[in-house]
C-alpha cells in the first residue's frame, strides 16, 4: 500500500497541498448544525466531558506546538485550566494532578517513546479522570493504551517534517474544545459561528495555498542567511515556533521564535540586516501591539516578512515585505497562518538543495528515548 507523491517533487509539498482534503476528512461526521457532537469522543462522552475541570496536554516536536495553541482555545472557549508540556519533561517531574484532570496526548505516529512513557506513567500513578489520545495512526500503541481517542484523519505522512498532521491536530483540538464548551455551557452563538467557520475551512485552506508562488518568491531572501527570527502573539506564538521548527528541520537555518512582546528582553540585540524577521499578523486584539513590536525591528535595520490579514492597515516599504492572507475568524487563524510558514520552509530548503523529505539526523518517529 505504498503512498505516491504523484506530480509533486517531494512528499512534504504533497502533504502541504493535501491539507484542504484531509481537514475535510477530519471534520466529517463531527459537526452538527450549531455545535460539535460530543460523541466524537465516544458514545457516552457527555457525562465524562462534563466532569473535566483541568487538562494536561503532553506531546513532542510539532505535536507539542499544536498543544500550545490548544491551551489558548481551551481556556478562552471552554474556561478549563490547561497545562502543556513536552513529554520528556513531564514524565520525570512530580506533576500535581488537580481533580477532574483529563490527560491528553498528541502524536502523529502514536509511537513516540517519551509520549507513550508519559501515558504509561500516568496510568501507574493514577488520579486522572481519563486519558485521551489525539493521534493519526489507528491501532498505534498510544491509541490502544488510552481510554478515549480522537483520530486526526490526515492519512499517511511520509515527510519527516510534519505538516498535515499538525493542522489536523489543530482542527481536532478545536473540535475537542467546542465539545467541552457545548457539554459544560450549552449551545450558544460562538459555537454556531465556529461550526460555520470550520465548514468553510477547507475552502479557506485552498485560498491560503494559492500563495505558494508568492512565497517561493520570498525564499531567496532566506537561503543565504544563517539565522531567522519568527514572532507572533497569542496563538500566533506557537505558530511562530512551528514556523521556526520547520525552517530548522529542513533548511538547517538556525531559527528561533519569540512572543513578539519579549523581543526587547533579548532577541532585539541580534537584529540586523542579516537576520530576517518573520511575523504572523492576523486581525486580532493584539495587532496594535504587534505593529509596534515590528517597528522596533525596523528601527534596528531588521528586514521584515509579514504574513498579515488582508484588512490590516500595513504598508510595504523598504525592508518590509508583506503577504496578505484572507480574513479569518481569530480562532481559526492559527490553522490558516501555518500554511505560509510551511511553504516558506519548503522553498528555502529546495533552494538550498537539502534532502527535504529526509533531513539529516532526524527520524519520522522517535521510538527510543
Ligand atoms: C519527530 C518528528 C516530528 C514530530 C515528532 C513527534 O521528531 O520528526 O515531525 O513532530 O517526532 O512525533 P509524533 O509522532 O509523536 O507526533
Amino acid at each position: 500500500n505504498a503512498v505516491s507523491r504523484g506530480e509533486y517533487r517531494h512528499f512534504m509539498l504533497k502533504e502541504i497541498f493535501d491539507q484542504s482534503q484531509v481537514i475535510t476528512h477530519t471534520l466529517e461526521g463531527r459537526l452538527g448544525e450549531r455545535h460539535v457532537f460530543p460523541r466524537i469522543l465516544g458514545a457516552d462522552a457527555d457525562e465524562l466531558l462534563s466532569r473535566v475541570h483541568n487538562i494536561q496536554i503532553i506531546a513532542c516536536g510539532t505535536s507539542y506546538h499544536a498543544g500550545m495553541v490548544a491551551r489558548y482555545w481551551l481556556e478562552k472557549l471552554a474556561g478549563i485550566p490547561t497545562q502543556v508540556e513536552v513529554a520528556s519533561e513531564y514524565r520525570y517531574r512530580e506533576v500535581v494532578v488537580p481533580q477532574g484532570t483529563l490527560f491528553v496526548t498528541l502524536s502523529q505516529s502514536g509511537e513516540t517513546a517519551d509520549t507513550l512513557a508519559a501515558l504509561r506513567h500516568t496510568a501507574q500513578k493514577g488520579g486522572y479522570l481519563a486519558s485521551l489520545a489525539i493521534c493519526n495512526v489507528p491501532g498505534s500503541s498510544l491509541v490502544r493504551e488510552s481510554d478515549l481517542t480522537l483520530m486526526t484523519q490526515a492519512g499517511p505522512e511520509i515527510g519527516v517534517a510534519s505538516t498535515k498532521a499538525f493542522t489536523t491536530q489543530l482542527v481536532s483540538l478545536l473540535l475537542l474544545t467546542l465539545a467541552l464548551r457545548q457539554v459544560q455551557h450549552g449551545d450558544d452563538e460562538v459555537q454556531a459561528r465556529l461550526v460555520s467557520a470550520l465548514r468553510g475551512l477547507p475552502q479557506l485552506i485552498s485560498r491560503g495555498l494559492a500563495l505558494d508562488s508568492a512565497i517561493e518568491g520570498l525564499s531567496a531572501a532566506f537561503a543565504d542567511k544563517h539565522h531567522a527570527l519568527f514572532v507572533g502573539r497569542g496563538t500566533m506564538f506557537p505558530i511562530a515556533l512551528e514556523g521556526a521548527l520547520k525552517l530548522k528541520e529542513i533548511s538547517y537555518i538556525h531559527a528561533e521564535a519569540y512572543p513578539a512582546g519579549e523581543l526587547k528582553h533579548g532577541p532585539l540585540a541580534l537584529v540586523d540586516a542579516d537576520m530576517p524577521v518573520v511575523a504572523v499578523a492576523p486581525n486580532d486584539e493584539l495587532i496594535g501591539k504587534l505593529k509596534s513590536n515590528l517597528q522596533e525591528v525596523r528601527a534596528r535595520g531588521g528586514e521584515l516578512f509579514v504574513f498579515a490579514d488582508e484588512n490590516i492597515a500595513l504598508e510595504e516599504g523598504e525592508g518590509i515585505h508583506l503577504l496578505r492572507l484572507p480574513a479569518v475568524d481569530e480562532f481559526i487563524a492559527p490553522i490558516l497562518y501555518t500554511l505560509p510558514l510551511q511553504l516558506l520552509a519548503y522553498h528555502v530548503a529546495v533552494l538550498k538543495g537539502t534532502d527535504v523529505d529526509q533531513p539529516r539526523n532526524l527520524a519520522k518517529s522517535v521510538t527510543v528515548e
